[in-house]
């Protein structure tokens, strides 16, 4: 007997590079997962024009129209909702989220982050890398809990900072890097192997490291 298909919905506030790597994984793959829609906060996010390519729904909820942070965020509950996802995936999805959101979705939001966490959480991670010293880098899936970045990690992607680097170029290339681990998440999405408790990350059941499962791209380093 076939399973129903695992629904993600997609938030996306920008270029949607990510998703891409998300619905090529969809498409080609043969997942048993599918976007059932992508939400932007911003009309203008080339994400959504990559979604309605793909024959995907789009939404655009802009929180400009919206008094409070409260009152965007039920909105997007409510509009999330009722697509009845398995998942909801952040992906370059710019808006600091409520606890009220967060928890509403606890152990089924995920999100991608610019860094080795719980290394720079935040914005300008790249930049932060190279002034701190670090000889590596990467990007981090991860579950979002109501602490910014804070949450357990799925996989994470390390690559090596090379001499003279520049926040654009390391940025270039751990966006490589996040295109192969979001698509890998994907995979165990699909296949429900990856869930949420006691503040940890489960691959088949058994607890993941809190920097989760380790993918390393710093052999793909010719500097290295
Ligand atoms: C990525 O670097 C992601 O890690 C961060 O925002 C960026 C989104 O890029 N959260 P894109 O829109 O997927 O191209």
């Amino acid at each position: 007997m076939s399973q129903a298909k695992t629904r993600l919905v997609v938030l996306i506030s920008g270029s949607g590079s990510n998703l891409q790597a998300l619905i090529d994984a969809t498409q080609s793959d043969d997942l048993d997962a599918e976007i059932v829609a992508v939400i932007s906060n911003k009309n203008a996010a080339f994400g959504l024009q990559r979604a309605a390519q793909a024959g995907i729904a789009t939404e655009v909820l802009d929180h400009r129209g919206f008094e409070s942070r409260d009152q965007f965020d039920a909105a997007l509950t409510e509009l999330i909702d009722s697509y009845q996802p398995d998942w909801v995936l952040l992906a370059g999805f710019m808006r600091i989220l409520t606890a009220t959101f967060v928890r509403h979705y606890q152990g089924r939001l995920i999100n991608i982050h610019p860094s080795l966490l719980p290394k720079f959480p935040g914005l300008d991670t790249h930049q932060r890398a190279i002034d701190a010293g670090e000889r590596h880098h990467g990007a981090s899936v991860h579950f979002v809990i109501p602490a910014l970045d804070a949450g357990p990690v799925i996989i994470q992607g390390m690559l090596a900072i090379r001499p003279g680097d520049s926040a654009t170029e390391l940025a270039s290339r751990v966006l490589q890097v996040e295109h192969q681990i979001y698509p890998a998440t994907l995979h165990w999405l699909a296949d429900k192997r990856i869930s949420y408790a006691n503040e940890q990350t489960l691959l088949d059941n058994e607890p993941l490291p809190a920097t989760g499962y380790q993918m390393d791209f710093t052999g793909n380093d010719d500097t290295h």
